[in-house]
């Protein structure tokens, strides 16, 4: 703790928070606790749709809204419990008339976990569709998958065949821009689901009207009986080498969802909560759509993108309690200044929390000079498909800290030694973040990489890939990554993908990606370029280079920065040296460089 720990006495009175004592909360919890308090049962089946949504209804929650969504405009689109099963059900039918069904004979008693059921994937923004499609295919027990909308065809194809996807939904737009293209190349995706944007237009040759086959659908479905261990969700991450990371997650992560939603998120039945990450990754499906149903909150859903004046109105004007979001989007508020966030009254809000990058202890201090209350950090990752570092809503906040591990979880800070770990017991020394495996929503597989997933485990613990120290009180603080995965504005982002599409440019030799700080975004993307012989580096060719990233990649994934380099650093054995092309960026001695990011915080 710092002298500058914002003390709980100091926050909002009058709510019964789920974690008031930190230690009594630790040591009263177990999974199986968990488990029975989201299902009110010991039932073998567990199904997450059937507990986001139908369980609701069962205990009484159904005219209250599911979710609010906003558009430009702000036109709203209220779905209530209620209709949103009966959508989810429809859904689950379309899939059982278009033959993707799960089998349930795969799932036998004692024949251990069943093989994931086929795949079936979205492509789209912040719409109500997005809710109906995920919730609908896990109750019908086939495995979802959301796919970022701002991803070019290159990563889109890369995620598709990986995932084995058999059927993607997805806009008009959307599907003209990036998939109409790559779709021969992907002989297993058999069906298309077109989401209108117009029911003027004609669709897309080899593509279904998806509001036309909801219609033909039934408006009942029994959620298949799925279990604890059957593949739910599959969530793409990004390594420093090789294709992207298939992480399957099993129906038993609702239960680790639930529990965070309540523990962490501090979420009661019909609190309104805002989410403002993207659907295409973990958080938005995490505590975007499943955990906070579990909790029969309200969601709001806006979107549009990021603006600061539209963001105060959301909060303002449909009376957010709790707000989830992320630093890059908070240091843009704070860049607009925090007189226009006090311009408004949010007599609703009680509760902000910031996950996915480190949270500087600036931004956390400026939560509160702008809204009367601390950002609460939170540390996660897709691998670990929940909340497993938090501060807590009823306790002390070290500005700049993530946080104490939560109920339910062992993490410690470790380090290596030979094949073994050790775990570092002198507080504030530096090591690697590793978790105790045993929570129900661990990653249960890397896709058709066995090898990967068991690397991951050293010594009976997981090892997250980040750099952090531990203070006497148990708090975590975040010092860096301890590989060259680049977090910018809070994507993950693999090197070797974009220097991979580097390489498919006609001028290009060599790339080496690098992530160069950023003041708002943490990190921007920077590539190295070496040029083929017979081509000379020039403004235009620069310019090529880019646009041809930009266009494969989508902007998000793409350099913002290109220098050309006559000769790359690289190891005898020919291994380009990222770390070395970062110290000569950071104008740092060539030494080891593991400690050297996040270091703002
Ligand atoms: C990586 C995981 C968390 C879900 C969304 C991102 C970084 C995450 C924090 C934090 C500093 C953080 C880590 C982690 N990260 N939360 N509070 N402070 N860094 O999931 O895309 O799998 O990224 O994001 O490096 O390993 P992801």
């Amino acid at each position: 703790m710092t002298e500058r720990t914002i003390r709980k006495a100091a926050m909002p009175a009058g709510i019964s928070h789920y974690l008031t004592d930190y230690d009594a909360g630790r040591s009263g919890f177990t999974w199986e606790g968990a488990r029975r308090a989201l299902t009110g049962d010991t039932d073998a089946r567990l199904n997450i749709a059937f507990e986001a949504v139908d369980r609701n209804v069962e205990r009484g929650h159904g005219a209250r809204l599911a979710a609010r969504f906003i558009d430009r405009s702000w036109k709203r689109v209220d779905v209530t419990y209620t209709e949103l099963q009966t959508r989810c059900n429809r859904f689950a039918g379309v899939l059982r008339s278009l033959g993707i069904e799960h089998d349930t004979n795969a799932v036998g008693p004692g024949s251990g976990p069943a093989r994931p059921g086929p795949c079936v994937a979205t492509l789209l923004g912040r719409v109500p569709e997005l809710f109906t499609v995920g919730l609908g295919t896990l109750k019908s027990g086939n495995v979802f998958c959301s796919l970022f909308s701002a991803f070019g065809p290159e990563p889109l194809k890369t995620r598709l065949e990986l995932g084995h996807v058999r059927v993607l939904v997805t806009t008009e737009t959307l599907y003209r821009r990036k998939v109409a293209g790559i779709r021969e190349m992907l002989p297993e995706l058999r069906h298309v689901l077109i989401v209108r944007e117009d029911v003027h237009t004609q669709l897309p040759a080899g593509t279904l009207d998806f509001e036309q086959l909801m219609r033909l659908s039934s408006e009942t479905y029994e959620a298949a009986p799925t279990r604890d261990a059957d593949v739910a969700l599959l969530h793409f991450t990004s390594g420093t080498t090789g294709r992207p990371k298939g992480v399957t997650l099993t129906h038993a992560a609702v239960v680790a969802q639930h529990a965070t939603s309540q523990l962490v998120l501090d979420l009661h039945p019909g609190e309104v909560y805002w989410c403002t990450a993207d659907p295409g990754w973990v958080t938005g499906i995490a505590y975007g759509l499943i955990g906070p149903l579990t909790c029969a909150a309200t969601m709001i859903v806006d979107r549009e993108e990021f603006d600061p004046q539209r963001w105060y109105q959301v909060l303002a004007q449909e009376c957010v309690n709790i707000w989830y979001t992320a630093p890059t989007a908070i240091r843009m508020l704070m860049k607009a200044g925090a007189s226009l966030a006090r311009a408004r009254r949010y007599p609703c809000l009680r509760h902000m929390a910031s996950v996915g990058e480190p949270l500087n202890a600036e931004a956390v201090i400026w939560g509160v000079e702008a809204f009367g209350m601390p950002f609460h950090d939170t540390w996660w990752q897709t691998e670990t498909g929940a909340i497993m570092i938090a501060n807590f809503a009823a306790c002390d906040v070290p500005p700049g800290s993530m946080g104490r591990a939560v109920p339910g979880i062992e993490a410690q800070v470790v380090r290596r030694a030979g094949g073994r770990l050790e775990v570092i017991a002198s507080p504030d020394e530096v090591g690697e973040i590793a978790l105790r495996p045993g929570w129900p929503s661990m990653f249960s597989s890397y896709l058709e990489s066995p090898e990967r997933y068991r690397e991951s485990f050293v010594d009976g613990w997981y090892l997250a890939g980040d750099l952090a120290r531990r203070d006497r009180e148990g708090y975590f603080w975040f010092i860096g990554r301890s590989d060259d995965v680049i977090k910018s504005a809070g994507h993950l982002i693999s090197p070797f993908e974009v220097e991979s599409t580097l390489m498919t440019h006609p001028a290009v030799a060599q790339a080496a990606v690098i992530g160069v700080p950023d003041p708002i975004a943490g990190q921007a993307v920077k590539a190295f370029v070496e040029l083929r012989s017979g081509f000379e580096a020039s403004e235009e060719l620069r310019r090529k280079i880019l646009g041809h990233a930009r266009r494969l990649l989508g902007a998000v994934v793409a350099p913002r920065e290109i220098a050309f380099s006559d000769s790359l650093p690289r190891t005898r054995s020919g291994k380009i040296m990222r770390r070395l092309l970062r110290a000569r960026e950071l104008g740092l001695p060539e030494g080891d460089l593991s400690t050297l990011e996040g270091r703002e915080t």
